[in-house]
């Protein structure tokens, strides 16, 4: 049962909880967001408790097996605020949400196989909180958001129940999670973060927590709309101007141009942000955020035609990969049919272990649908099964067995792959999608070359 004493409405309630330490934590949703989310409250030092329905997941915490390995500096917090029992994880989300004051929601918003967005597992939890949420609380969602989400939804479906009613004894609000994966330690302490709740009195109380916890520029907002059509833009904005690029990019090809020598010298324009053509754009924000105003758009009667172009323009672009791949095979006289392809890198952006929505599976479906044999190497996936084939182990062993090797992404430890390596290749054929690759040392090792939106190789 709830023995809640903090007011979540009251300044001088929660200024005295954070000094004295005695605000309690939930964070629901402890994934690649929700579980850093969760360390740093916890180091902050407020008792925090996570929760999961992902069982093995939970159990893994508890015993101290830390999940993120691919995120720098986290792992030694995970260790110390386990250590110090000031973090723990559950299943139980009855418990942990009625003995806790605030409530942070970090729960997936993925969409579905018609790009509709899903947001099931905030609806579900939404349901729980109506029963289960003590008054007084305070709710924050970090989840990526269609703009009224909270004003439409979230409000009416916590209030179900009858028992909380919004402004008076339950409290809403938005911090949209900007982190980029692989960098989300650096972000969270450096990153300006968006602040909107349901009035501006609780815009003041989440600003005045998130202070506490993460030190950075809290951007006001004047209410959780805008807050999350801030975030939308950011992450769209993005999205277009890659498809821009990358589109650009398939002109240059055929112009003799090479795309990441525009790129280089338009960087030096004061006003031009560069962003890089190539085999896609995956992962759990940008597709994802695209098609969340898209159906904005949809439900306001409106047309948003430069995204939908965008993302048309993107979801393309793996088409491409494996057409640069039949020009080559082409070129040097042999079949692409059974031939031996390696996959360089599955994840769908460098230095990170993620393969969601990554381009790197439509690129490989469409390899075997043309009668290939694909295999895959991603130093984050030694010997995993990933998109139903097991990734190699060792670069140096499966190299010389292949025809042909496609980077798809721009890991690191690719940039550090001697060209003299691919051309150990039975063929050798070379695609690389990212830019990564000098052509000219491609030629000199007799490698034949295609660069995605590199006109001269
Ligand atoms: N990963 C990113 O790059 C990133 C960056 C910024 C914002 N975001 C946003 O943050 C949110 C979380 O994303 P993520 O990448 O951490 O997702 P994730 O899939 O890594 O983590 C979500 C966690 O929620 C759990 N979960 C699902 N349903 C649940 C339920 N009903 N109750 C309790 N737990 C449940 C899952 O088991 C999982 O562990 C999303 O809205 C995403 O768009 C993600």
């Amino acid at each position: 049962m709830s023995n809640l004493k903090i007011n979540m409405n009251n300044h001088g309630d929660i200024e005295e909880a954070l000094k004295s330490q005695t605000l309690r934590v939930c964070i629901v949703g402890i994934g690649r967001i929700g579980l850093p989310t969760a360390l740093l409250f916890a180091k902050s030092g407020l008792n925090t408790i996570g929760v999961d329905i992902n069982e093995n997941l939970v159990q893994n915490i508890n015993s101290g097996i830390y999940p993120l390995k691919d995120e720098p500096g986290i792992e030694e917090i995970f260790n110390d605020v386990i250590k110090n029992k000031k973090f723990s994880a559950t299943t139980k989300i009855e418990d942990a949400v009625s003995n806790s004051d605030l409530i942070v929601l970090s729960l997936p918003t993925p969409m579905d196989e018609n790009n509709i967005p899903d947001y099931s597992a905030l609806r579900s939890v939404a349901t729980k909180l109506s029963e289960i949420l003590s008054p007084n609380s305070l709710v924050i969602v970090e989840s990526t958001i269609e703009p009224g989400f909270i004003e439409d939804e979230m409000i009416s479906t916590i209030s179900e129940s009858g028992r909380l009613k919004i402004e008076e004894n339950f409290f809403i609000g938005v911090c949209p999670e900007n982190a980029n994966p692989g960098e989300i330690l650096h972000d969270f302490t450096n990153l300006p973060r968006l602040v909107g709740g349901i009035n501006n009195h609780v815009t003041k109380m989440i600003k005045m927590i998130y202070d506490f916890v993460f030190s950075v520029e809290l951007v006001e907002m004047p209410n959780c709309k805008t807050a999350n059509a801030v975030k939308l833009t950011t992450n769209v904005f993005r999205d277009i101007n890659i498809a821009f690029i990358s589109e650009l990019s398939l002109m240059f090809e055929k112009l003799g141009i090479d795309t990441m020598q525009v790129l280089d010298a338009a960087k030096k324009k004061y006003n031009f942000q560069i962003h890089y053509p190539g085999a896609g754009v995956g992962g759990p924000c940008l597709p994802i955020n695209s098609y969340q105003l898209l159906n904005s758009a949809k439900r306001m009667g409106v047309k948003l035609s430069m995204i939908e172009s965008g993302r048309k323009i993107n979801e393309k672009m793996p088409d491409h990969v494996v057409k640069l791949t039949s020009d080559a095979f082409k070129e040097s006289n042999k079949p692409l049919q059974n031939s031996d392809i390696l996959i360089l890198g599955v994840s769908y952006k460098p230095n990170v272990k993620d393969i969601q929505l990554s381009p790197a599976e439509k690129i490989i479906k469409k390899l075997q649908n043309l009668g290939t044999n694909v295999h895959v190497y991603d130093p984050y996936f030694p010997s995993e099964n990933v998109f139903g084939i097991k990734v190699e182990d060792n670069l140096d062993d499966i190299l010389p067995k292949m025809d042909a090797a496609i980077i798809v992404t721009s890991h690191d430890d690719f940039k550090k792959i001697k060209i003299s390596s691919f051309a150990k290749m039975k063929n050798p054929i070379l695609i690389d999608t990212r830019g990564i690759i000098d052509p000219s040392s491609a030629k000199l090792e007799k490698v034949i070359f295609r660069g995605l939106g590199r006109g001269n190789s």
